[in-house]
């Protein structure tokens, strides 16, 4: 995506001077889309790539784990940064990227570009307009297709250690859209979720037989994920496994998951709203339902990404279907859509008009892209307040630490407790987290 932007809209105000990645397969990949010819270097040499070619921002999208460590480097070697989600996986790299932060006062942006997509910018509007008046609990509930969220089964994010787990890789996207949605911060969460379809005791419990150990090569079964179908997966990991041995097409029943499929929140809010939230990784369809209850009325967010797997003749199906939007079949019970529905107390519920959006992520990363890269000249004009810096990463990320922490000891965790490195609260951007007061 970012290479993607810097080579076509976005070339006129940055250039890509350098690759580093532990994989020289995959640099010589995009390298070859830049025309070739840019250095690569390895993560060990990033200060080096930093003074030699002069790098003004190091735009980080490295497994989960190695973010912090990342950002905390090109913090210090002199660059800013730009960090995927989620910011870091535990308490720790919170607190080292905030100590970066602290020391050497660089900038680094965090990419949301959930909160990009017009459904949940509208919903912030109307909870930001004040029609339902004062929050005071919210219910979400997502849920990942047998495609997509398989996928994080056969990944690196299936060891919990490289990806925190769905309640940070994944939901921190949620619990960052909670939080700006309500302005405010989680203060306390209790956690309770286990790994129920995927990884092998469960398949072994439902009397799954044996599996292959890996998809490339297997036809006909909807679980296996066949590098050699799509030129860009073969080219980006079946090609370059021979440099570190990294399978992108392990058997999501395959020994080895130490993540959770199955997952449900209780979180209290530091200004007295509560969030229930789930999240189940092995739904025939892919969406997800905000409901929203407020002092003055209720709005309620309907969003149907997929609404079936079409399996083809093939058994070719779309991995993401919100970060590829026409991969989506169509379905007459439960059509591709997107619905806010605003109900105000003795009224009626009417529909609030979402703006389409256009491209991957229901529209929002277009629009991020735009902050990423004309920063300055969006910033004071969005009264949304979408762009978002490491201390909305933190509290989006607090959520999950605290859940996994919550899930070991089955009691509820302050936040507070977490020693995070930063106050929740500080605000270094108003605009962000300060929702108007109700009319
Ligand atoms: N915002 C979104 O919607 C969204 C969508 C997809 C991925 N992501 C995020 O992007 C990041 C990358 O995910 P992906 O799916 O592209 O993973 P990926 O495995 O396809 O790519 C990760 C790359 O990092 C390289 N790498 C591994 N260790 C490294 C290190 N120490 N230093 C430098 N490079 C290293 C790998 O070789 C690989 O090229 C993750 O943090 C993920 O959460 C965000």
């Amino acid at each position: 995506m970012y290479v993607g932007a810097l080579l076509g809209e976005h070339a006129d105000v940055g250039e890509i001077v350098a690759w580093c990645d532990t994989n020289p397969g995959r640099i010589d990949y995009y390298d070859a889309q830049a025309g070739g010819g840019l250095p690569g270097y390895s993560p060990g040499r990033l200060e080096e790539m930093v003074r030699e070619r002069g790098v003004d921002v190091v735009i980080v999208t490295t497994p989960d784990l190695h973010h912090a460590e990342m950002v905390d480097r090109a913090l210090r070697a002199g660059a800013d940064a730009v960090v995927e989600k989620p910011l870091t996986t535990d308490a720790e790299g919170c607190r080292r990227i905030a100590a970066a932060v602290a020391e050497t006062g660089r900038n680094v942006v965090m990419t949301f570009n959930y909160r990009y997509a017009p459904r949940n910018s509208s919903l912030r509007e109307v909870i930001a307009s004040g029609a339902i008046g004062e929050v005071t609990g919210v219910h979400f509930e997502w849920a990942l297709d047998t495609v997509h969220g398989a996928d994080y089964f056969r990944r690196w994010h299936r060891d919990k250690a490289n990806s925190g787990g769905l309640l940070v890789h994944k939901s921190s996207h949620h619990f960052d859209l909670v939080n700006w949605w309500l302005g405010d911060v989680p203060a306390r969460v209790y956690a309770t979720g286990a790994l129920r379809f995927y990884g092998d005791r469960a398949a072994a419990a439902r009397g799954l037989g044996e599996r292959p150990e890996r998809g490339t090569g297997v036809t006909g079964d909807p679980f296996s994920l066949d590098l050699n179908a799509d030129p860009r997966l073969r080219a980006l990991y079946l090609d370059a496994e021979h440099h570190d041995g990294y399978r992108r097409d392990q058997d999501p029943f395959a020994p080895g998951v130490t993540i959770e499929d199955n997952m449900s929140l209780l979180v209290e809010y530091a200004g007295g709203a509560t969030l229930t939230y789930s999240l189940n990784a092995h739904a025939p369809w892919e969406g997800y339902r905000v409901t929203v209850n407020g002092t003055r009325g209720r709005a309620e967010l309907d969003v149907v990404e997929r609404g079936h797997i079409d399996l083809g003749e093939n058994g070719e199906v779309v991995l993401d279907p919100s970060a590829t939007p026409d991969g989506a079949g169509t379905d007459d019970l439960r059509p591709q859509r997107d619905r806010l529905i605003v109900q105000r107390h003795w009224e009626r519920a009417e529909e609030y008009p979402i703006p389409d959006g256009i491209g991957g992520h229901g529209g929002g990363d277009a629009i991020l892209l735009k902050d990423v890269f004309r920063r300055d000249l969006r910033i004071g004009g969005d009264p949304l307040g979408r762009a978002a810096g490491h201390l909305d990463g933190v509290r989006a990320v607090a959520v999950g630490i605290a859940a996994n922490r919550s899930l070991i000891t089955r009691m509820p965790v302050a936040v507070g407790d977490l020693d995070l490195g930063v106050s929740l609260e500080d605000d270094e951007n108003p605009t962000t987290h300060h929702v108007p007061a109700a009319p």
